[in-house]
């Protein structure tokens, strides 16, 4: 039996992060925002007020994480399943998961990141600490800037594609 039989469901967030990416031929500096889904995430600390994701080793997300060292946790409603699901089983090294998903971008406030406008509520987080944990590496954040904005239903997995919601 695996962890996830007995341990789920577990509620899915969307993940985002921003990439600066520099080029010799010009000096502006151009961004690019991206989106992973996410199921191992938890507050770890009340202060300060700390929280933890764990995001695989090869993820374009952890490159981008460890690089820009900001992220904001997404919680999302169970009605976009079908896009959570795109940008967990999609990389968003060679596309845009905005704008493949239609999901809307906004600007986080306190940290140089991207947000997503439908989410329920976000966490807004600096990291402060990077443990290496077997195929995953645990980013944790501080919460430098949070929101809820609706009591929605959110979404939870199950297992796999099979996702489900609180009554
Ligand atoms: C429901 C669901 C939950 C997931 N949970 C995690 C997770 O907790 N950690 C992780 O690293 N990847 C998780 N993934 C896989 C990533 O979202 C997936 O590899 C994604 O394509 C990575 O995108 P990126 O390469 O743009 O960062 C999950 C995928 C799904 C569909």
């Amino acid at each position: 039996m695996k962890v996830s039989d007995v341990a789920n469901p577990r509620q899915t967030v969307l993940v985002t992060s921003r990439d600066e990416i520099e080029s010799r031929f010009s000096p502006e500096k151009k961004t690019k925002d991206n989106i992973f889904t996410l199921s191992w995430h938890t507050q770890v600390s009340h202060e300060p007020e700390l929280y933890a994701i764990s995001s695989g080793k090869e993820r374009f997300s952890t490159k981008l994480i460890r690089k820009s060292k900001v992220f904001v946790v997404n919680f999302m409603p169970l009605k976009l399943k079908k896009e959570v699901l795109f940008c967990g089983t999609h990389s968003g090294e060679h596309i845009d998961k905005f704008e493949e998903t239609g999901l809307e971008k906004e600007e986080a406030d306190k940290v140089d990141c991207a947000r997503i406008k439908q989410a329920c509520g976000y966490l807004e987080c600096k990291v402060v600490n990077e443990i290496e944990a077997g195929d995953h590496i645990i980013f944790i954040g501080e919460v430098i800037n949070s929101k809820l904005n609706n009591k929605e239903k959110r979404i939870f997995q199950k297992k796999g594609e099979d996702f489900t919601t609180t009554r």
